[in-house]
Order: C-alpha cells, then sequence, then structure tokens
C-alpha cells in the first residue's frame, strides 16, 4: 500500500500473534488467514513449511532439523485496506522464550482452542503472558467439526481457568458430522456450514433470523438446542464490550473449523474492527505514542547466525513511532552510540524483502554483528528504554561444563554473550560459582549448544541441574538481605547482569521459602537492563 500520513498508516496496522496449544491448529488458522488476506495463492504452503523441516540457506544446523524459519516469524499482509502484521509464537519443540517476547510486541492476540481439549496448559502460560500488558484476546474455538465438548462447558472452561469473561460473538449448531453451522448472536442470522467442502464462510449460505421456518426444515434435530442456547446466552451472558476488550478483560468468542475455512473471515473482520491499531509504549521515561514524528522502537528477538561465517544475526524490531526510512540513523541506546539502519528486511508473508517503510506496529529485521540485543531502544535521539519486554524465569534448568576442561574460559565468554543477547539465561550460583542454564523451552539448550561449539569453539556438556524454578529476589534492606542469604545460601545465584536470584529445586521449597520470607520479593519476570537488588 502506498504511504499516507502517518497518522493514516498507523490507524491502519493490526499486528497480532495467535496462541495455542501445539495441535490446536495455529498453522492452519495461520494459512487460512494468509490465504484470505491474498498473501499466499495456495494452501498447504505454511504447513509444508512446518512439517518438510526444509532448508534453504545456511542456518545453523538445529535450525535446519526444527525447519525454523526467519520468513515466517512475521508475516505481512494487506487485507481490506490494512497492513497486518502476524508474529508466530513458536510451538511444539520450537517453544522458547522468543514465544514469550513475541507476544510483548503485538497489539492483540486471536487465542485458538481445540474445541475437544479446551483449555491447555501451553494456552494458560501464553496468555498470563498477555495479561502483562493487557493484550486484548480474540479467541477461536477451533475443529467444530469434529465430535468436541459442549460450547457452554467451554465458555465456562475458558472463565474459570483464564479468568477473562467471554462474550459469544457466534454459536455452533450441532458438532461433528452434524455441525450445521454457526450463529451470529450480533447480526441474528445463521451461517450455514457444508461438511467437506473447502468454501469461504462468507459464500456459506445465510439464513435471517432464528425463528425462520427453513432453519427448523433444515435441522430438524439441532434447531431446538440452538434456539435454547441463544435464549440463555442472550439472558445470561454480557453482550460483546469493545471497551472491555480493548482492556483485556473480555474476549469476544468464535467458533468455527480453520480446516474448512469456517469462521476464519469472522476472525480477520474481527482484527480489523475490533483490534487496536498500535497504541502508546511506555519508553521509560514517558508514554510514545505511535504517531510522533521521531523513529522509536525495540528488539524483541534475535535470530542469530543466519549465515555463520559472517556471525550475522537479525533483530527483530518493533517500530512504535515515527517512520523508518533506508539508511537512516538512530541512537542505539545502550551502547549511547549511533547507528546507521544499512540492511534491513520486511517480512512478508511467503518472503523477506527489502525494507522501504515502517511505521507503528510494523516489525523490521535489522541485520547487525552483535550490537543489538533483546530490549534494546533505538530513537532518533531522546533518552527512551521501552519497558515490557522482561526475562521470564526459567522452567528448566542444565549445569554446563565443558567437555575440555581447558576450555572453562571459552564457555564462561560464549555464556556470558549469549545470556547478554538473551538466547538463554545465564546463573552462577553463589556456593560453588557453578554455571546454570535456564530456558523455557527444550530447543533453547540445544541451539546454545551448537552456537557455542561453532561459534566459540567449546563442546559444552549438560547436567541436570536439580532445580525446578527460579526467581528474581529484591530486598527491603540490608539487614533482610544479609539474613536471607545467610539462611539461603545453597539456593542463590546471579544473572548475567549480576542481579540476585532464588533456584529453587521444586515449587513446594519456593513456597517456604516465600512463606517464611514475606519481607524477600520473589519476582517471575525481570525487565532488561533492570536491576533488582533493592525493591
Ligand atoms: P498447530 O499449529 O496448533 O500445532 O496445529 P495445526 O494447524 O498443525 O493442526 C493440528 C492438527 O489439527 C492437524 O492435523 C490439522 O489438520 C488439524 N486441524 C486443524 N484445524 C482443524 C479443524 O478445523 N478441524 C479438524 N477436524 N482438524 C483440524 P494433523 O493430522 O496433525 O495434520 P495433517 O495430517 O492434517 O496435516
Amino acid at each position: 500500500m502506498a504511504p499516507g500520513t502517518l497518522e493514516e498508516d498507523v490507524g491502519k496496522r493490526r499486528t497480532f500473534g495467535i496462541i495455542s496449544h501445539p495441535d490446536a491448529g495455529k498453522t492452519t488458522l495461520t494459512e487460512k488467514l494468509l490465504l484470505y488476506g491474498g498473501a499466499i495463492q495456495l494452501a498447504g504452503t505454511v504447513k509444508a513449511r512446518k512439517s518438510a523441516r526444509h532448508a534453504t540457506s545456511d542456518w545453523m544446523e538445529v535450525e535446519k532439523q526444527r525447519g525454523i524459519s526467519v520468513t515466517s516469524s512475521v508475516m505481512q499482509f494487506d487485507y481490506a485496506g490494512h497492513t497486518i502484521n502476524l508474529l508466530d509464537t513458536p510451538g511444539h519443540q520450537d517453544f522458547s522464550e522468543d514465544t514469550y517476547r513475541v507476544l510483548t510486541a503485538v497489539d492483540a492476540a486471536v487465542m485458538v482452542l481445540d474445541a475437544a481439549k479446551g483449555v491447555e496448559a501451553q494456552t494458560i502460560k501464553l496468555l498470563e503472558v498477555c495479561r502483562l500488558r493487557a493484550t486484548p484476546i480474540i479467541t477461536f474455538i477451533n475443529k467444530m467439526d469434529r465430535e468436541v465438548r459442549e460450547p457452554l462447558s467451554l465458555v465456562e472452561e475458558i472463565e474459570s481457568v483464564l479468568s477473562i469473561d467471554c462474550a459469544p460473538v457466534t454459536w455452533p449448531i450441532g458438532m461433528g458430522k452434524s455441525f450445521r453451522g454457526v450463529f451470529d448472536l450480533r447480526r441474528d442470522r445463521l451461517v450455514r456450514f457444508t461438511p467437506g467442502e473447502e468454501h469461504r464462510s462468507e459464500d456459506g449460505e445465510i439464513i435471517e433470523g432464528l425463528d425462520n421456518p427453513r432453519l427448523t426444515t433444515l435441522f430438524p434435530l439441532e434447531i431446538s438446542a440452538l434456539r435454547n442456547d441463544v435464549e440463555l446466552l442472550r439472558a445470561a451472558s454480557a453482550p460483546f464490550d469493545l471497551a472491555a476488550f480493548l482492556a483485556g478483560r473480555q474476549s469476544p468468542v468464535f467458533f468455527g473449523s480453520g480446516i474448512n475455512n469456517f469462521g476464519v473471515q469472522e476472525i480477520l473482520t474481527a482484527l480489523i474492527e475490533w483490534a487496536p491499531p498500535p497504541q502508546p509504549r511506555d519508553g521509560g521515561t514517558r508514554m510514545v505514542a505511535p504517531t510522533e514524528k521521531p523513529f522509536t522502537g525495540f528488539v524483541f528477538k534475535i535470530q542469530a547466525n543466519m549465515d555463520p561465517r559472517h556471525r550475522d544475526r537479525i533483530a527483530f524490531f518493533r517500530v512504535c513511532s515515527g517512520r523508518y526510512t533506508p539508511g537512516m540513523k538512530v541512537a542505539h541506546q545502550r551502547l549511547g552510540r549511533e547507528m546507521k539502519l544499512g540492511n534491513v528486511l520486511t517480512f512478508m508473508a511467503n518472503e523477506r524483502v527489502q525494507s522501504e517503510d515502517a511505521v507503528a506496529g510494523d516489525i523490521i529485521g535489522i541485520h547487525n554483528h552483535g550490537q543489538l540485543q533483546i530490549g534494546d531502544t533505538l530513537t532518533e535521539g531522546e533518552a527512551l528504554g521501552f519497558k515490557g519486554i522482561p526475562y521470564f524465569a526459567p522452567e528448566m534448568f542444565r549445569v554446563a561444563r565443558p567437555r575440555d576442561p581447558f576450555k572453562a574460559k571459552q564457555l564462561q565468554k560464549g555464556l556470558q554473550e549469549l545470556g547478554e543477547e538473551g538466547a538463554i539465561q545465564v546463573f552462577e550460583s553463589v556456593v560453588g560459582n557453578q554455571l546454570l542454564l535456564g530456558a523455557v523451552g527444550q530447543l533453547q539448550f540445544e541451539v546454545v549448544a551448537a552456537r557455542l561449539a561453532s561459534e566459540y569453539k567449546v563442546d559444552a556438556l549438560y547436567d541436570d541441574a536439580g532445580i525446578a524454578t527460579a526467581r528474581w529476589l529484591t530486598y527491603p534492606d540490608e539487614k533482610v538481605r544479609r539474613d536471607f542469604e545467610r539462611d539461603r545460601a545453597a539456593s542463590l545465584a546471579n544473572d548475567v547482569d549480576g542481579n540476585p536470584v532464588y533456584l529453587a529445586p521444586n515449587r513446594f521449597n519456593l513456597q517456604v521459602a516465600m512463606e517464611r520470607w514475606p519481607k524477600v520479593g520473589f519476582h517471575a519476570t525481570r525487565e532488561h537492563g533492570q536491576r533488582m537488588a533493592h525493591a
């Protein structure tokens, strides 16, 4: 789309991610969204990328094996006069801290649930991350063409497990073999589903009015249940409330079947009509409005080793204000120096191209050789530091040691740098000075081992660390700190920035420690660059 004024362009942006548990249908929905957006022509493109695990360039081996592809990390496409940025939230074995961080760069999320399974573990975790920024959530209950759970029980489960109000926007009639379609509660009409046919739901037959006798003729077995449900919903559930949605308190709920293209259009429409354009962001010293002229933004993800010979990496950068123009000079806040933005990419749905123009909400990929870390802020001069890109308490821990004991220094250096970059979290135990690695997904350990070998020439061995979880610590005063450190020395470590951390062998131990030391602050997240020693 040709650029308009900054206000116009920002207003057209919608930047979102999909949160789901593996196998709920994220890949399928992504593909259908791209198909509707005209960004890909053929169903199966994204799917093929997911399953074929093919490699077309020099990316490091582990990434090749996993089929992680930078082109699919961010997918930009135009739809109905808007520019949509869909940020991939890696799941399955690719689940890592990146998955969490991606959610710090979106303005809305689509939550996909498998209607047979309801709310699953990974969805709970990802929703917690969305909640840190009160991100608006659109819910898509998928796979209605299968034998699934009762819709009312699904909605109740979302409300109770995820503590978010639900506003059903569509409601299913039947399920599995007798799935007949969805009733649009706001427009008072039924969109008919024809099983086995891949068609767009807007092409499906529309039957106006719940009382329409045609419904009784067509669906004699299912219609009374639908009429009862709708009556109940209209009496008992809150109608969709845009302000509550934007505040992250209420989620509009849609039912459908991604694989049958059914309900996909409604999700796109909801994104455009209801999801917010880029919002002001906390720049540390002040809120930064997306329509401010000076260019600002932050790095939320680093993709390393696109080409191992050059140690080059791509920093995924969310623009927060202003306009990117090729070759512009920016101020790198953490390093306190100027940086020229030369080789910058825009990620289209199926290719990456040189970026010509980007505004708030867009994601650009900045080539660099290690100057950029997760959480870094770039501006046109003003001293800002965007907040809300935290480290998350790891859930898996390993002790790292070099296979060759003489390479301990290289290992330490490598881990320090990879820890600073955000590839993994590195802790040093207070007692015994052991190097501990913390991650939220197994892949992170594999990536780090591969990078230590290729970039630092050290073969790292991992041992189980016997640790279940970590919390960053803050103390009200020196006395509490000294007493706590004396009591809990064996469980203490420092992170890569020197912040004190409590490492618990199990959840019970953590709970006991928190109860015994009510004045000590135990934190599950930490902001990048934040020093935490004192509350
Ligand atoms: P994910 O990215 O969340 O892991 O899920 P993905 O889209 O890969 O979907 C997981 C499985 O669920 C796939 O089946 C997919 O075809 C199926 N699926 C997705 N949406 C629907 C739907 O609306 N209805 C039904 N019945 N199935 C759906 P698979 O057997 O694992 O893969 P494939 O053999 O179909 O490729």
